[in-house]
């Protein structure tokens, strides 16, 4: 397992391609709206990454994967494709885009709603929000992966939601995926120790129901096993000497 530490000019490129995922994610809020389909999102991104930003759409051909984004509704967990399916009004969707920009990546979702969302759905976009904010709050040199983990899982478990085992967060930087592997769940104390200049992703996958998650057939899809809703949140993160500095702010949470 290799772990790169990024140099400074590496760190200025890791901010630009994470800002430029954000704006994908500020620019398509106000697209999510009953009746667009999960193809429309899909192709308003891929002509804001490539035409107004001169970036690329990673998920694009990467091992296969047919589309720019991956749009993930309701039970889906993660990798949704884009598609001809309508939104109706009270779906849940996670956006998850990823861009690359000077060959560095920037890795970043959200959740939107169509409509007037369910209580349940906003209670778990909720849950998996703070999750993933309170695994960000554990980084920085000397952290261990499973500080991180252990974070995410005790408030996802305190709320009698689940935490997703089969997928994780990762290093980023010149490559879409690099080592080490981010668990959202875990024990304190346990796993790599984090230095500055490493890069990775935080993105706990949480469901209302059971852990379990099954892989559709065309070989992307992640649905939960019991069918009920599941949500995601991710931020591309670098630690920093005095702790971390997250790339993928949307505008207004940036300073
Ligand atoms: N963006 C996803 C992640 O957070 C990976 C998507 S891979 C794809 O790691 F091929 F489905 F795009
Ligand atoms: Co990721
Ligand atoms: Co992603």
């Amino acid at each position: 397992m290799t772990v790169t530490i990024k140099t400074p000019d590496e760190q200025d490129k890791m901010r630009i391609a994470g800002r430029l995922a954000a704006d994908v994610l500020d620019m398509i809020g106000d697209y999510v709206k009953p009746g667009i389909t999960t193809n429309e999102i899909n192709d308003i991104c891929h002509r804001y990454i490539t035409e107004v930003q001169g970036a690329t759409p990673a998920p694009l051909n990467y091992r296969g994967f047919p589309k720019s984004v991956c749009t993930s509704v309701n039970h889906v967990v993660c990798h949704g494709i884009p598609g001809d399916r309508k939104l109706k009004s009270g779906d849940a969707i996670n956006i998850d885009v990823t861009v690359i920009k000077d060959g560095f990546h920037g890795d970043t979702s959200r959740m939107f709603f169509a409509g007037k969302p369910t209580i349940q759905a906003q209670r778990l976009a909720q849950v998996a929000y703070d999750g993933m904010w309170l695994g960000i709050n554990e980084l920085g040199p000397g952290t261990r992966l499973g500080d991180v983990g252990a974070a995410i899982q005790k408030h996802v478990e305190k709320n009698r939601c689940s935490v997703v085992r089969e997928y994780c967060g990762h290093g980023i930087g010149r490559s879409f995926h690099e080592d080490p592997q981010v668990l959202h769940y875990g024990t304190r104390g346990t796993g790599l120790e984090l230095k500055t200049g490493m890069a990775l992703t935080v993105e706990p996958m949480v469901n209302a129901g059971k852990a379990a998650v099954r892989l559709l057939p065309d070989g992307w899809t992640v649905v939960t096993k019991d069918h009920s809703l599941s949500a995601q949140w991710e931020h591309t993160v670098l630690i920093t000497d005095s702790g971390y500095e997250v790339l993928t702010l949307g505008a207004a949470d940036r300073a």
